[in-house]
């Protein structure tokens, strides 16, 4: 991939977490992401395994909120999606809006569609580092 000058087409793992896909969220999430200029290269619905999930959160592990996050991720089906677009990584994250919904602004899908700072719809990778390696733990379902 072209990480020269100019705008930079990129990846990012989106998640749509077990919350709003129970709550038959996904297409209008999905609408979101499409209307901000986004592609959604690949997009699986699945049932996570508590063992990809506490690789996925590794970087949490010693939290106090970790068990708490791998049991809800687990807790039924999710849709896993690749996203690809210029500045992707960076515009999915404010499409997203704060972790706390309580704390994201109008118009995000959080504001929108999250419960609380556990069931907050959606995931998304922070950084280059971190899209390439949860494409890679998630690239077994594509
Ligand atoms: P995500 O990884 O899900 O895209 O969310 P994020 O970057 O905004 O938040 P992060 O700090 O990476 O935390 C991962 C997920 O852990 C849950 N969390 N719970 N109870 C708590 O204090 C707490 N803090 C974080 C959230 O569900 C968050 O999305
Ligand atoms: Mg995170």
């Amino acid at each position: 991939m072209d990480r020269g000058e100019g705008l930079m087409s990129e990846k990012t793992l989106c998640i749509i977490k077990p919350d709003a896909v129970k709550n038959n969220f996904v297409d209008q999430i999905n609408k979101m992401i499409e209307s901000k200029g986004l592609s959604i290269l690949k997009s699986k619905k699945t049932n996570i395994s508590s063992e990809i999930a506490k690789q996925f959160y590794a970087e949490h592990s010693e939290k106090p909120f970790f068990n708490e996050l791998v049991d809800f991720i687990t807790s039924g089906p999710a849709v896993v999606q690749i996203l690809e677009g210029d500045s992707c990584i960076t515009s999915y994250r404010s499409l997203m809006g704060a972790t706390n919904p309580e704390e994201a602004e109008e118009g995000t899908i959080r504001k929108k569609f999250a419960e609380s700072i556990s069931k907050n719809a959606v995931h998304g990778s922070d950084s280059p580092e971190s899209a390439d390696r949860e494409i890679e733990i998630m690239s077994a379902l594509f």
